[in-house]
């Protein structure tokens, strides 16, 4: 009994706290509530340098990604390669500066031999990890090539699954050595005659899940990490690599993965990775928008236990965030029991997404870039078909799924420094969290152009909230624009038909550098500030 009266003195005192955080406003002659929310901006206060790369994403030999996905030769828009014409468009609309490649769980599996050479001599395998039938019609050379037309750069994974050292540092050699060494050699043969150069590199994926070819303990993997890293830097002393963090924070072995993994390779690597899925299998819409603490708290933990390593070992070095596997999925899951299995290219993890799934997404790209000082590559999993902003027909057009826009707005909108925003938002609690703020943003400060960027999203159900911000130090700024990203209903998707779209109305305005403005309920906001 006494328990639960403390709960409704909690849950009245805080109801109490959100309605004064309510003002009473009027516009256009009508009274209504409004949420407020404040923020001070200062150019001064940075968070770090944004590294393009965390607009990343990844291609994975599996489902419909790469073939059907980005490669179809016979489609009406193919170019010389077969490679989409129509996709190429839609990636570079997205600017993806860095795409992950091959995997993914189906790395653990895979010889890189097998997707070089001419494509009539190679074999078809099967794919373990996702039980389909791989052609390796494309391999990496094709694949470098398709990533060069997209502009982006190539972030590597070697198999230490099923292989080892010896295939990741041969894979090296094939890929970066100029000539005159046998694997370079065999690259110049398959007509490429330049190495492509690769610079990011990771020691393979998800090393701690039960489902992995090859799975290890964090020190057998935290051993043969080291070992591959060290021979790899030592074909190319050039380039970083990324060791396997856990699969996910949930996972048991969770934070002691990540310090005995470190522990073994903390001088041989750069990154540690990180990987998240959410969905809202309870239909729970505050507490599945509430997921984004979840993934702060998860980059915060990361941080703690590399920096507990650097520690221990008196290192100079810094270990950064490669935060590789990240997104919304959970709409397929149920589809994917019916495949049947060895198919080639069954449509697999084709999630269909949603305006809400569009919030949490917005809300997700806003945690990175609160993080920039250390996480310097992330990417949005995947790019296309499975998981993915694009989908595709076969013969038939590509389209944006409603997690396109978020993505896009920070991949363009978001280069620069990230400002350390002082926030003040009212809160709610859900199922999972406590103190969720209804106002997430994040701010961009990109110098050169002078132009800020503002990234928010409003979780209020049925409030619009308003945000008074102190942009003083920005002298002379006018709103660009405002990009709303909104809908009245949140399952809405675009599938057959473009329902989740921004438009450009939103109500934003400054005067002496104090901005005002109206975030619609449920919605996700870019608001653009320049001098010009
Ligand atoms: O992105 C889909 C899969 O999710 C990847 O193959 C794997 O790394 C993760 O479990």
């Amino acid at each position: 009994m006494y328990v639960q009266v403390n709960i409704n003195i909690n849950k009245i005192i805080y109801l109490l706290t959100e309605r004064l955080e309510m003002g009473i406003s009027s516009r256009k002659g009508e009274s209504f509530m409004t949420l407020t929310a404040t923020m001070v901006v200062d150019k001064s206060f940075k968070i770090g340098e944004i590294d393009k790369r965390i607009y990343g994403s990844f291609i994975e030999h599996l489902g419909r990604a790469v073939y059907e996905g980005i490669y179809e030769p016979g489609h009406p828009d193919e170019d010389e390669q077969g490679f989409r014409k129509d996709v190429i468009r839609l990636v570079q609309e997205l600017q993806v500066p860095l795409v992950r490649y091959p995997g993914g769980n189906f790395v653990s599996g895979y010889n890189w031999e097998d997707g070089v050479g001419p494509v009539s001599e190679r074999p078809k395998r099967l794919d373990l990890a996702w039980r389909t039938t791989e052609t390796n019609e494309i391999g990496t050379n094709e694949f470098v090539d398709w990533a060069k037309k997209v502009g982006a750069e190539v972030n590597m994974a070697v198999n230490l699954g099923s292989r080892g050292v010896d295939a990741a540092r041969n894979l090296v050699e094939y890929c970066n050595h100029p000539s005159g060494s046998y694997w370079s050699d065999l690259r110049i043969s398959h007509g490429y005659k330049d190495p492509h150069n690769i610079k990011t590199w990771c020691l393979g994926n998800e090393m701690d899940g039960p489902w992995q070819i090859g799975q290890k303990t964090a020190e057998e993997y935290g051993r043969v990490a080291a070992e591959a890293g060290k021979v790899m830097k030592l074909v190319d002393p050039s380039i970083e690599l990324v060791a396997c963090g856990s699969s996910n924070s949930k996972m048991a072995t969770f934070a002691d993965w990540e310090a005995t993994v470190l522990d073994h390779t903390y001088d041989y690597v750069d990154y540690i990775s990180l990987h998240t899925y959410y969905g809202n299998r309870d239909d729970d819409l505050a507490n599945y928008l509430a997921q984004s603490m979840d993934m702060d708290e998860f980059i915060r933990s990361v941080i703690a236990i590399a920096d507990y390593v650097k520690a221990k070992k008196r290192s100079k070095k810094t270990i950064h965030l490669s935060f590789d596997e990240w997104n919304v999925w959970f709409h397929s899951n149920e589809a994917d029991r019916q495949i049947t299995p060895w198919s080639v290219a069954p449509p697999l993890l084709e999630d269909i997404y949603t305006f809400e799934d569009a919030l949490l997404v917005g809300s997700m790209l806003i945690t990175l870039l609160k993080h920039a000082d250390r996480v310097k590559i992330a990417c949005l999993a995947q790019l296309v078909n499975v998981i993915a902003p694009i989908m595709t027909e076969k013969g038939g057009p590509a389209w944006k799924q409603a997690i396109f826009y978020p993505y896009m707005h920070a991949s363009v909108y978001g280069r620069g420094v990230a400002l350390q925003a002082q926030i003040s938002s009212p809160k709610y609690d859900s199922k999972d969290f406590t103190d969720v703020p209804y106002l997430d943003a994040a701010v961009v400060h990109l110098e050169e152009a002078e132009e800020v960027t503002i990234f928010a999203v409003n979780k209020h159900q049925t409030e619009s909230l308003n945000l008074q911000c102190d942009m003083r130090s920005f002298e002379g700024y006018h709103v660009l624009e405002h990009i709303v990203l909104e809908h009245e209903n949140m399952k809405a998707t675009n599938q057959g038909r473009e329902q989740v779209t921004p438009h450009h109305n939103g109500d934003s305005a400054i005067d002496q550098g104090r901005l005002t403005a109206n975030l619609a309920k449920l919605s996700w906001n870019v608001i653009r500030l320049g001098k010009k």
